[in-house]
């Protein structure tokens, strides 16, 4: 079967990728002090198997032809491109980030160049195939599984340096979408953990819009969502080495809200107080109550209603009807 010589293929490069990065001279000097330099620690950096890939043409093809794995698979693995007739290692000089399922397989890598350059992307992402599904993917389950567990709930958060900063910093109830918006799949991967999703996204507008889109689909699938936004520049990883793991979980506590009733607060202050503005967002709001799955969480939505009539100044009895009428339609 192709996922499962894919399995072992990848297996194999994360491997060969990791001894790159503690064993091999140019792997020490540039991808480990790089990683170091980030603020992320040794034991870290080995239970997320994080590895490097040599910037040398073909070092891993090589390897992984002598080693009797087929063209064809490391191509579609995305580790090897054919250039010129060639095979040509795909991650060149860049810090392989292994994204494993929730067994702890590997499904496929993220490859972080290092340093800055304005022609080549930050992240080279592994193609879609038999066994690396973009929409089902959500980075960190494999380690996060546990933990949301016990505490009942999930932390969705951007990228691969955020979920693994903030199980430096003791937080290991954290997944990455990826930064993409969340897809239905990743929502029911959530949702078999747990109820409770608390999305951690950046403060600035794309990180903002990126986290209302995942709401209407969140509600669907009968999630609680809250959303906290980091302040403005940072990141959770970022964030997390400037002020520290327990001012990191004080701001987390402090500033998690409601997710329709900040969509709401958003809303109402652009309105600037002109009536039509105001009736659109009476209607997305009441749109937004509607698709509360009703048959787990009537008590809930009765509750957003109350408390959205008050923030609007609207009659509740209105927005029943309002609400009634999307759950008909
Ligand atoms: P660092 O800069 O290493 O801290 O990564 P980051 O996670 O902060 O990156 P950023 O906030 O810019 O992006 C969030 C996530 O989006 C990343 O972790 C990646 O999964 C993805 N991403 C970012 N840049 C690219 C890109 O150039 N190509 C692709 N395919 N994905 C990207
Ligand atoms: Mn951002
Ligand atoms: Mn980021
Ligand atoms: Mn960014
Ligand atoms: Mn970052």
């Amino acid at each position: 079967l192709t996922a499962d010589s894919l399995y072992i293929l990848n297996n194999f490069a994360r491997q060969y990728f990791s001894r790159n990065l503690f064993e091999n001279e140019e792997g020490q000097a540039i991808g480990l002090s790089y990683l170091k330099e980030r603020g992320f620690r040794e034991e870290i950096i080995e239970r997320f198997q994080l590895g490097y890939c040599l910037a040398t043409r073909d070092a891993f093809a090589q390897t992984a032809l002598a080693a009797q794995y087929s063209l064809e698979n490391l191509q579609k693995s995305g580790l090897v491109v054919v250039r010129d007739d060639k095979p040509l290692d795909n991650y060149r000089g860049r810090i392989i980030f292994p994204v494993h399922n929730q067994t702890g397989k590997v499904m496929g890598f993220g490859a972080r160049i290092i340093g800055k350059n304005d022609k080549a992307p930050k992240y080279i992402n592994t193609p879609e195939n038999e066994v690396y599904i973009k929409s089902r993917i959500l980075y960190g389950t494999y380690f996060a599984r546990q933990a949301i567990d016990k505490y009942d709930e999930c932390l969705l958060v951007e990228g691969y340096t955020d979920v693994i900063s903030l199980h430096q910093a003791g937080i290991e109830n954290v997944v990455a979408s990826g930064g993409t918006s969340l897809t239905m799949d990743q929502l029911r991967l959530i949702k078999k953990y747990t109820n409770n999703l608390t999305i951690i996204y950046d403060g600035d507008a794309a990180g903002v819009k990126a986290a209302l889109r995942g709401l209407d689909m969140a509600l669907e699938e009968g999630l609680n969502v809250k959303l906290v936004l980091i302040p403005d520049k940072e990141d959770p990883d970022s964030y997390v080495h400037k002020v520290g793991a327990a001012s990191f979980r004080e701001f987390i506590d402090k500033n998690k809200k409601d997710f329709i009733l900040f969509q709401l607060e958003v809303q109402l202050k652009d309105t600037g107080g002109d009536a039509n503005k105001k009736a659109a967002v009476v209607n997305q709001v009441a749109e937004t109550i509607a698709k509360i799955n009703k048959l787990e969480d009537f008590t809930k939505q009765q509750d957003y209603i109350k408390r959205c009539a008050e923030m609007l100044r609207i009659e509740e009895s209105g927005l029943v009807a309002l609400v009634n009428k999307f759950i008909r339609e």
